[in-house]
């Protein structure tokens, strides 16, 4: 039987309006460096991935922190500013042999040589078939998502035109069509959002052992988003 719990999250003041991405990023940003801190207060030697790392902010905290950090993204490294001002995305090139940039889908990547897993703004552009493998190819091994929530009774979530109700999908939840940008599915028109007692249920059929819910959850345009940590340490 799969535990839940919380876990108190950073002090981050969030806006009541949802905040642009830029600015969602720095937020989430900070709440992350506090997720790291509180779970592994100690990550030298852990070699972690960072799956959808698109402009590479998180990996590159992650590795700050300590991790070795290998950034996976189907598309090319680019910046929150660029790809809302339309510009070509840029390779980063970094000097430092413990952060490392692989272009390659997340759905065939090999998860087995990582010690952690986190999955920051990535498993909502996947169908709900694609979640639950990588979820299981994560069972076990400490993961931490970041991810949209599906409330039909939110406001933001009911004004979105681009989200419609998942019926007879298997699991609580919406279909999102996306939109081919760069915070969007690589190659993919839509994909599914779960509630987030879907979601959990989601975590416990793909063999999660325990999943610990960072408090409280957050905003985006689209309603409630929240970090999860799943199989963490104890
Ligand atoms: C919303 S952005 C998240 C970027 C960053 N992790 C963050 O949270 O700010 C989603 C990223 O996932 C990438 N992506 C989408 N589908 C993917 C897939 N199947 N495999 C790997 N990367 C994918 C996109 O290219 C994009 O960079």
């Amino acid at each position: 039987m799969m535990q839940t719990r919380f876990l108190e999250g950073p002090a981050v003041r969030w806006p009541d309006e949802a905040p642009g991405p830029v600015r969602a990023t720095s937020l989430r940003l900070r709440s992350f460096d506090h997720l790291l801190r509180q779970v592994w207060p100690v990550p030298q030697g852990l070699h972690a991935v960072d799956l959808g790392a698109g402009h590479g902010m998180f990996a590159a905290r992650a590795r700050r922190h300590g991790f070795r950090v290998t950034a996976v993204d189907a598309r090319d490294r680019w910046t929150p500013a660029e790809a809302i001002a339309g510009a070509a995305p840029v390779t980063g090139q970094e000097d430092d042999p413990d952060l490392v940039w692989v272009k390659e889908d997340a759905r065939d990547h090999d998860l087995a040589p990582y010690d952690v897993i986190f999955i920051i703004g990535l498993i909502y552009h996947l169908p709900l078939a694609a979640q639950l493998d990588l979820l299981s190819r994560c069972a076990g091994r400490p993961t931490v998502v970041d991810t949209e929530i599906f409330d039909a009774a939110d406001p933001a979530a009911r004004a979105c035109e681009r989200l419609s109700p998942a019926i007879g999908a298997g699991f609580d939840g919406a279909f999102m069509r996306e939109t081919g940008n760069h915070w969007s599915a690589a190659d993919l028109t839509d994909s599914f959002w779960p509630t987030q007692d879907a979601f959990l249920a989601m975590c416990a059929q793909a063999g999660c052992q325990s999943v610990a819910m960072v408090d409280p959850p957050y905003r985006s345009r689209f309603g409630p988003r929240r970090w999860f940590v799943l199989d963490g340490p104890e």
